[in-house]
């Protein structure tokens, strides 16, 4: 992979420069990533030269924006192996189109029934379980994460399971302790207790081939802007016979086809039934211009070098001693970790001193931090753009760190 020649499709490596007036090294991508120009195009022509509403006007204008933003819904649908493109809802992200799935199949569940997480699981995947468990009596139950690599195993998932639960939602990649579970493996056994399986896909789908028809899970959330696309809209996948039988969480203009006095609606067929509003139109030109902006590499070639990155930044922390590593046999970019005595925070504020961009902290899956036994840590995450003289470059100022604090104030 010719990574100096990608980064020269990324406006944020030359525009942006830190206050020693260099490029920043940029290991925050699990946060979010930078944007190629292909995607920033994709978004200004419609705001330059193809502005109008979806699915609302009958002039050639308009006409010309439902064919841009039908064919944007075919682009996700192949990029995930969905059946038909009337299984992808767009979405403001994966915290929304989680919340459109917990609303939604609330409606299927009864006191008693169970809801299945992980205690690795980010906030979006916590707090609308939360609020379906108390609106219908539900109880939630954490499968226990293996001790190794942080993943919901299949025998850990057996050893919760019952005939009470109905939803089992987990993250395919969890966002701090980042191992890949076996989601394939958990669907099927999900399904043997005629549970569904809801698939948090905002880790995952950006770095690896995601195949929603192999995997089998019922739902499928992620976000475009932690794959080279826009902030403010995602991807809500679901079967489309259950995204024909759950209700959904928003109503507005086109998602009914006739609403009456005495309150009757009737609500438009998947996926228009989800997209009530006016939708980030632009947006998902942009997440379909990163769709085959990352094609274009491969996903294949992505995991790949990530995988590569990710061992030479294990390799290179685990010599340091004054380093702890909360995720040393994660499989995916993301890298965990503290400098012995030194609070999370300070290290990542002395980090960006050096022009290291990490994230600190408790990193929203504020229920991980029983397992991981800290308050917070520092999380470094890569993406395909990132070199091998960025991984480097943090373990050269990691090795500093023992003293972390003094070396700032010096
Ligand atoms: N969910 C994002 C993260 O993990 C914001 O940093």
């Amino acid at each position: 992979m010719n990574v100096d020649k990608i980064r020269k499709d990324f406006p944020m490596f030359k525009n942006y420069q830190t206050k020693d007036k260099k490029p920043i090294v940029y290991l925050d991508n699990a946060a979010t990533t930078f944007k190629p120009y292909s995607v920033i195009e994709a978004m200004d022509e419609y705001y330059l030269c193809g502005t109008a509403n979806a699915h609302r006007g009958d002039y050639d204008l308009a006409y010309s924006v439902d064919l841009k933003y039908e064919a944007a819904r075919e682009t996700v649908k192949d990029f995930i192996n969905a059946k038909r493109k009337e299984e992808i809802c767009f979405t403001s992200g994966t915290s929304m189109s989680i919340n459109i799935i917990a609303y939604g199949l609330a409606e299927l569940l009864n006191e008693g029934d169970e809801i299945i997480l992980s205690e690795a699981e980010h906030a979006s995947n916590v707090l609308p379980w939360f609020s379906v468990a108390k609106r219908r009596g539900c109880k939630i139950v954490y499968a226990p994460l293996d001790k190794k690599r942080g993943i919901v195993t299949l025998e850990n998932l057996a050893s919760v399971i019952t005939n009470k639960t109905k939803v089992v939602s987990l993250a395919q990649v969890t966002n701090v302790l980042g191992g890949l579970n076996d989601s394939k493996a958990l669907a099927k056994l999900t399904h043997s207790y005629n549970a569904y399986f809801v698939l948090d896909g905002a880790q995952s789908v950006p770095h690896i081939k995601v195949d929603v028809a192999d995997i089998d899970c019922d739902f499928l959330a992620f976000s475009a802007h932690k794959m080279c696309g826009p902030t403010g809209v995602g991807v809500l996948y679901g079967k489309y016979e259950l995204l024909d039988k759950i209700p959904p969480l928003l109503s507005g203009g086109g998602m009914n086809t006739r609403f009456e006095t005495c309150g009757n609606i009737l609500l438009q067929k998947p996926p228009l039934k989800f997209e009530a509003g006016t939708q980030n139109i632009a947006g998902v030109y942009g997440l379909a211009a990163a769709i085959k902006y990352i094609e274009s590499i491969g996903m294949d070639k992505i995991n790949e070098y990530e995988s590569f990155l990710h061992k030479r930044l294990i390799d290179g922390l685990s010599k340091l001693d004054n380093i702890i590593i909360y995720n040393p046999n994660s499989t995916t970019g993301i890298v965990t970790f503290n400098i012995k005595d030194v609070f999370a925070q300070d290290a990542a504020t002395f980090l960006s001193s050096k022009g290291i961009a990490v994230r600190s902290g408790q990193h929203c899956a504020k229920i991980l931090m029983d397992y991981l036994k800290t308050s917070a840590t520092v999380r470094a995450s890569t993406y395909f753009y990132n070199t091998v003289s960025d991984i480097d470059a943090l373990i050269k100022e990691c090795e500093n760190g023992g003293d972390f604090l003094d070396a700032y104030f010096a």
